[in-house]
């Protein structure tokens, strides 16, 4: 009996295994990547190597029109597959053959290939589209595609790209990208990377910029208009390319007293993360009306109100210290956002350091002390905010307090180790929290799970603040007793309140 029974198991076995695959095997790709904040942002089935995009814009009516061609290996069957994209489309080819599609939810543009991917097939995707982004809102009336009087801003966070080119919409898959946009003469084009080229026709000049080095979609920007340029190149020899409108009126004084320090601050800042991770760097300020500051690679796009109490260098720092945390390193999820804004605000602690203006120990304990345990600020977690806290204060300020208590739990020589290490261990790449977590238990040889769990991933105000080695804790409050005394606020604290507020203002 019990041979039998092997032998029939073992048959049956062998019989599947002899099925063939059949073409109900292809299955259309997932609407979404999963995220646990974002269900349809990016799409299942394939993951994208390049992006091609070639536009031409016209200012005077917001028209974009162009081809985006995109490079992608599909890593199932596929019957059909989604891209993320809001603007109208004229036409879609499948490695050279006409595809059918079709739109549905925010931003899911469906395409069905005239033959099925196999898994493992590389394919080439044209899409070609023509619309006036600034009227197509998405997501309750938002619109990443913003005019300005002499052109257009393409950026944000977490979804911009829709708005100029269709993609598989998410930080988990980065890939490189060209793009080449024509403008009418006299206007100027800025992107990511390198400006690998102009050509004028016919009234009309293309710039073509390149991005080699893997890139989140979120992290492309375009920014369209009239610019004063200013390129050198910084002491470590990395090319540098700021833009600024010309139209920024009272504000550019301080913009360029600010956003001019590039070089000088990622050499400063290779100190601390390893060498800039990419062959360019720079800033543009457009005209918009925004203090918002986005860490778009390679060249960080900056709201003018950022620079309206005058310069602001601790916004620079904040980000240039994305293009290691964030850019160069991305999120597998948009719930690990400390991971990004943790460490970009805890560099403007360490930048004040530097400048005499206050250590990040007298950072933190002003922080801890100014927010009373009533204050809603700390029931948001920074290790998993919720998207509608994505970017609330916490998880720049508490987020930077939980660096500061690990630095304390492993002392300055692993912690500036663990801050080095990271973005050099992962370059390029993707990592999560718990990925980190297990990278920084590594190197100091110790636990911080409890720790990081107090910090990022419990709701209120944790007992005891991230309180220096040696320093004594002061006695809780007994009910009745006076407020303590607030720590005398660092010289620093103005400029990176200024920072961060602009951070929650966001668009
Ligand atoms: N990541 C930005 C920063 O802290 C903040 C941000 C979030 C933002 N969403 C945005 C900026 C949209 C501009 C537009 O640096
Ligand atoms: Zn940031």
């Amino acid at each position: 009996m019990r041979k039998r029974l092997i032998v029939s198991a073992a048959s049956a076995l062998s019989l599947l295994l002899a099925v063939p695959a059949s073409a109900t095997d292809f299955r259309p790709g997932a609407d979404g990547v999963g995220d646990p904040y974002y269900p349809t942002f990016g799409n299942g089935g394939y993951s994208v190597s390049h992006y091609d995009i070639r536009l031409k814009y016209q200012p005077a009516t917001d028209e974009l029109e162009g081809t985006t061609t995109i490079l992608a290996t599909a890593t199932q069957d596929l019957s059909r597959f989604n891209l993320d994209f809001v603007l109208n489309v004229s036409e879609v080819l499948v490695n050279g053959r006409p595809a059918t599609f079709a739109t549905s939810g925010d931003q899911e543009l469906e395409i069905t290939p005239a033959r099925p991917l196999a898994k493992g097939s590389q394919a080439t995707v044209v899409v070609r589209y023509k619309d006036v982004p600034s009227t197509v809102e998405r997501y309750d009336g938002y619109t990443a595609w913003r005019r300005t009087p002499d052109g257009a801003v393409a950026a944000g966070e977490p979804v911009s790209a829709g708005w100029w080119f269709p993609s598989n919409d998410h930080p988990s898959d980065k890939a490189t990208f060209d793009v080449s946009v024509q403008v009418p003469n006299g206007t100027q084009v800025i992107s990511n990377g390198v400006l690998t080229g102009t050509s004028s026709q016919a009234g009309w000049t293309r710039y073509s910029w390149r991005e080699n080095k893997p890139q989140a979609t979120y992290l492309t920007t375009l920014a369209i208009g009239k610019f004063d340029i200013t390129q050198d190149t910084t002491v470590g020899g990395i090319p540098v390319y700021n833009a600024y409108s010309k139209d920024l009126g009272d504000n550019a004084a301080a913009a360029r007293a600010s956003v001019e320090r590039t070089g000088e601050l990622v050499d400063w800042l290779s100190g601390y993360f390893g060498e800039y991770p990419f062959s360019s760097v720079g800033g543009y300020v457009p005209n918009i009306d925004s203090g918002g500051a986005l860490e778009t690679q390679t060249r960080v796009r900056y709201g003018p109100g950022a620079f309206s109490d005058g310069s602001n260098t601790s916004v620079v720092v904040h980000e240039l210290a994305h293009q290691w945390y964030g850019d160069s390193v991305s999120l597998n999820r948009w719930s690990d956002i400390w991971l990004n804004e943790g460490f970009a605000e805890y560099t403007q602690f360490l930048w004040s350091e530097h400048e005499n203006e206050g250590t990040a120990q007298e950072l933190v304990d002003y922080l801890y002390a100014a927010r009373p345990a009533s204050d809603p600020f700390w029931s948001v977690k920074p290790g998993d905010p919720g998207a509608d806290h994505q970017f609330a204060a916490a998880v720049y300020y508490r987020g930077a307090m939980a660096i500061q208590a690990l630095r304390n739990a492993v002392g300055d020589e692993k912690f500036f180790r663990i801050l080095k290490g990271w973005p050099t261990e992962r370059r390029y790449g993707n990592g999560t929290i718990q990925d980190f977590q297990a990278y920084a238990e590594k190197v100091s040889g110790q636990k911080l799970g409890d720790l990081l769990n107090t910090w990022l991933f419990t709701p209120g105000k944790p007992a005891v603040g991230p309180v220096a080695p040696g320093a004594a804790v002061a006695a809780p409050l007994v009910a009745g007793q006076a407020q303590a005394q607030l720590p005398t606020e660092p010289k620093s604290w103005k400029k990176i309140q200024e920072a961060t507020a602009v951070h929650e203002s966001r668009r």
